[in-house]
């Protein structure tokens, strides 16, 4: 697939790729352990231009293209998944949900700080009750008697970087009789009295990656934060994940790529038998398919990467190539990393070596923005022209 990149993006991903080698690979380990959130690997993240790849320069981001926000993700998740877990959510969940459905006002406000690296945001949607079925929320927003404000109460769960976010999009109900077609989204600050963030989840991998749940007690939120049209939240939502997708994709790919070099390392050096590992066909096999579905992951998502450009210019929806891209790269990784543990057998299965973490990291790819059965119902409905049956 070299041969869709031109010379800026080769700079870009090399770039990247040092700066993720150098800056993230050496902490990675140590965040994953402890659970802190690295906030100091974001801020330089965020001085390089990471946290707004696509966002316009005029608002604080780097001006770059979709190819480009890919081949940043994978060379960050290569080091981190975790990291890379939190530059998706502030590119992909935020900054893209209010370049495409802001007011300028809104634009002017709330890019610069994200996208800049400077705060960190999050994207509430999931509920206890609604995680795949997500339409079906309880946290209401009711519009107040002067029409200055909506009043929310409610509660979220599963949400990433909610502990530390300064900035969120919140999805809303404001008229529940019309179910999906009743939600609101809203753009809320971190500070916002009502906003109680929950306890944080302990998790099997990505661990550096905060979340949490959010409960909100009569939150004031004003008018102008309404993002996009009221009752118009669920298309909203639904259309940012089509982005978010790609980025997960991406970020899978990343995982599976490290868990395939350590591989080749590993078959390269370890002996058995008076052979190198790698010299067994049992061994070969796995790397070649580990190989093969790593560069049938980066086709898919390199096509997803060029719809969701062109669709910047004629508004087409990209959710069939998203959801492929995202299907396929979330099961390579499971697949690479799984096959990574074995390949280093007793040592796949112990913290001295990173192919453990991949292994615990790369789970999560199959589940959030859309599980794996949510992604085959997606790909089936748009294949098959049938709408929503539920
Ligand atoms: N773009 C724009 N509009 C869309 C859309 C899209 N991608 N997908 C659906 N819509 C529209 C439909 O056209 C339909 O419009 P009308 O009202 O005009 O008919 C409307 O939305 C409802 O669509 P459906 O009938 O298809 O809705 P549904 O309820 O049957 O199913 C679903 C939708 C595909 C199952 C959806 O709920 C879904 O994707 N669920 C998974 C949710 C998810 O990914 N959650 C992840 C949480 S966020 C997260 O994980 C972040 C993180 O931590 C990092």
């Amino acid at each position: 697939m070299e041969f869709l990149l031109n010379e800026e993006h080769r700079m870009i991903r090399d770039t990247v790729r040092e700066f993720a080698q150098k800056e993230i690979a050496p902490v990675a380990a140590h965040y994953d352990e402890t659970g802190e959130f690295p906030m100091p690997v974001i801020k330089k993240m965020g001085e390089l231009g990471l946290m707004g790849i696509e966002v316009p320069e005029e608002y604080g981001g780097a001006g770059l293209d979709t190819l480009s926000y890919v081949l940043a993700m994978e060379e960050v998740a290569k080091a981190d998944v975790a990291v890379s877990t939190i530059m998706s959510v502030n590119n992909s969940l935020y900054c893209h949900g209010i370049l495409t459905f802001g007011t300028e006002e809104q634009k002017q406000k709330y890019l610069a700080p994200v996208a800049s690296g400077q705060a960190v945001a999050a994207y509430a949607l999931t509920e206890p009750q609604s995680g795949s079925d997500a339409a079906n929320m309880k946290t209401r927003a009711v519009l107040s008697d002067d029409g200055t404000h909506y009043i929310i109460n409610g509660r979220k769960s599963w949400i990433t970087s909610g502990p530390v976010a300064d900035y969120f999009i919140l999805f809303a109900m404001t008229e529940p009789e019309k179910r999906h077609r009743g939600i609101t989204a809203f753009i809320v600050e971190g500070d916002t009295p009502g906003l109680i963030r929950g306890k944080v989840e302990p998790k099997l991998g990505i661990r550096a990656s905060a979340t949490c749940e959010l409960f909100f007690e009569d939150m004031k939120v004003p008018v102008e934060n309404v993002l996009g049209e009221p009752g118009q939240g669920f298309k909203i939502a639904m259309a940012i994940l089509d982005a978010g997708r790609i980025g997960i994709a991406a970020q899978a790919l990343g995982v599976a790529e490290a868990a395939l070099d350590a591989s080749i390392n590993w078959a390269r050096e370890r002996e058995a038998f008076g052979h190198k590992i790698g010299e067994f066909e049992g061994i070969q096999w796995k790397i070649a398919d580990m190989k093969t579905r790593i560069e049938a992951s980066r086709g898919l998502i390199y096509s997803a990467a060029m719809a969701k450009e062109r669709a910047k210019k004629t508004g087409e929806r990209y959710t069939l190539q998203a959801s492929m891209a995202k299907l396929f790269a979330s099961e390579t990784a499971m697949f690479c990393t799984h096959q990574a543990v074995q390949i280093h057998g007793g040592m796949g299965y112990s913290k001295e070596l990173p192919v453990e973490r991949y292994f615990r990291d790369a789970k999560i790819t199959e589940i959030y923005e859309g599980t794996s059965e949510i992604q085959r119902l997606v790909i089936a409905r748009q294949v098959l022209g049938l709408r929503g049956s539920f």
